[in-house]
């Protein structure tokens, strides 16, 4: 074993030359995959944690250049979900075998504090652990989002490069992004974050960047998904990311933030069939099927080719649970916050 993977095994620290020695030589994957799944099942176990998400509005304020919800975007359809809807799906997952639930959306301000303080209440007596995806918010709303009973929260930095998150998100601030992900940290959710992996223009070195910054913000919670192109965004043209890349950053970060969630994610099943199964393989324990009902799936166009849109809650739920038992891993049967700190 290289020396650099050792250490990672470890310390838990390597430098940024290090990482980028990681993800710049393929002669290494298998090692650095080998060792992220060790690692994965001493600190985090066998168990896989389920996440239902709940894609309630895709309507957004935004305009971020690879997302197919951009406001700019109109070739599709918008919807967003009643409150009595957002909460019948939560009652339905939660009778699907479900211990949390995640709200997710465009940035949509007809959900104002008041209406969802009112759902996650709501939501919160099924007792079910609630996560919020819902994007930029003032320090205001994220504390009565937390006084309402939400547990954890969901924000991508998507990128550390400064100049490549302006150039991919105009008319915003990634030091406010910042600025989130630290008022979300004081209120007491647990705090999840990531990256896109192969951007247009990324860089290797930006992600080693990225990775750092996880450790850094002590993150709890790490979703990292190759960028798929939309062809309803400005990026249409340009190249995706790669599932091999992807797994490689999802690794390391196995090894640097040894005991957090970490999900397989939708997108990497995208670019190949059973890659959510692989990227459990390689130091992922959590994966957040959907819940979303009916047409909506499709019409959350975040990326081409999404899984599971013809699907139902169910059929999804009764899925991915044979594909766990079939690579020898059970289901969690607690809300899995993430371990007391080592
Ligand atoms: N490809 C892959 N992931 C995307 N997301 C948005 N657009 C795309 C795309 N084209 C991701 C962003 C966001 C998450 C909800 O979806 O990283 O944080
Ligand atoms: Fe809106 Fe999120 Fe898509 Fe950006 S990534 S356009 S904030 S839904
Ligand atoms: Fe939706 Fe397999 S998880 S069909």
């Amino acid at each position: 074993m290289t020396d650099i993977i050792r250490k990672g095994e470890k310390k838990h620290i390597l430098t940024k030359q290090e990482i980028i020695t990681l993800l710049a030589d393929d002669n290494l994957t298998g090692e650095l995959f080998a060792a992220a799944d060790r690692m994965r099942k001493q600190y985090v176990g066998d168990k896989v944690h389920l996440r239902g998400l709940i894609e309630f509005s895709n309507i957004c304020r935004q305009n971020c250049l690879y997302c197919g919800l951009r406001r700019d975007n109109q070739s599709i359809k918008r919807y967003r979900l009643k409150p009595t809807k957002i909460i019948e799906l939560a009652a339905k997952a939660s009778a699907l075998g479900y211990r949390t639930v995640v709200l997710q959306s465009g940035e949509d301000d007809y959900y104002t504090v008041q209406r969802l303080q009112d759902i996650i209440g709501r939501i919160k007596a099924f007792d079910l652990a609630v996560t919020l995806s819902i994007g930029e918010k003032s320090e205001q709303e994220y504390a009565a989002y937390r006084a309402a009973g939400a547990d954890r929260y969901l924000l991508r930095i998507e990128t550390t490069d400064p100049e490549l998150y302006s150039a991919m998100h105009p008319g915003v601030s990634q030091a406010n992004r910042k600025r989130c992900l630290a008022d979300l940290r004081r209120f007491g959710y647990e705090v999840g974050t990531g990256c896109l992996v192969g951007l247009p223009g990324q860089t290797i070195a930006s992600l080693a960047d990225d990775i750092l910054f996880f450790q850094e913000i002590n993150a709890d919670m790490i979703g990292i998904g190759p960028f798929i192109p939309n062809p309803d965004t400005p990026l249409a043209a340009k190249c995706g990311g790669t599932l091999n890349l992807a797994l490689k950053v999802m690794a390391i970060v196995r090894l640097l933030l040894p005991d957090i969630n970490i999900p397989a994610t939708t997108a990497m099943e995208t670019l190949q069939p059973e890659g959510r199964l692989l990227a459990l393989q390689v130091g992922a324990n959590v994966v957040m099927p959907n819940v979303t009902e009916g047409e909506y799936r499709r019409l959350y166009a975040l990326y081409p080719g999404k899984i599971c849109v013809n699907d139902t809650p169910a059929h999804c739920r009764t899925c991915i649970a044979g594909k766990i038992a079939g690579i020898g891993r059970t289901i969690a049967v607690d809300q899995g916050f993430r371990r007391a700190v080592f």
